[in-house]
């Protein structure tokens, strides 16, 4: 998606079954929480103090990055505008469409992002060099 902005991605707030007694769970279901079918799930943990993951955007994949645990900050950048997120509580997910680029920082000791993916993995669909992420948005900088 070349002219996707940042302001298509948003907060979704999942639903929390809380008990007194044996504390909270939330569920992701297909069809009811995420605008795509979940195909791959993969989570991110033992992050060292100060680093950084994600660096990257996607030409096709749809995403909800959770943080499961602890907390960090989500940055996203369409080529002209960048938001960031702090993600902290395990019952909201950041909606990430394709076509934004995203830095993730920040991270709290013992944070866990647990990312919900609509694709299998594919190396293909990464851009991994900013410079070729604005090419690809067609943005002249
Ligand atoms: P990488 O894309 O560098 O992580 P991030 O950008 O989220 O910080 O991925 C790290 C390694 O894991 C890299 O060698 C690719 C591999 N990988 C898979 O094999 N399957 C996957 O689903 C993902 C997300 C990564």
């Amino acid at each position: 998606m070349k002219n996707s902005t940042v302001f298509d991605c948003t907060l979704i707030e999942m639903d929390k079954h809380h008990s007194d007694d044996k504390g909270n769970l939330t569920v992701v279901e297909n069809g009811k929480t995420v605008p795509f079918e979940v195909r791959r799930a993969y989570y991110l943990y033992d992050i060292p103090g100060g680093g950084a993951r994600g660096a990257h955007a996607h030409k096709e994949l749809k995403q909800l990055i959770i943080a499961a645990s602890g907390s960090f900050d989500v940055t996203l950048d369409d080529g002209n505008v960048r938001r960031t997120f702090t993600l902290n509580r395990p019952y909201q997910g950041l909606l990430v469409v394709p076509g934004i680029w995203r830095d993730l920082n920040n991270f709290s000791s013992g944070a866990v992002c647990l990312v919900l993916a609509s694709e299998v993995y594919d190396e293909g669909d990464y851009i991994r060099d900013y410079d070729g992420f604005i090419r690809y948005k067609s943005i002249t900088k």
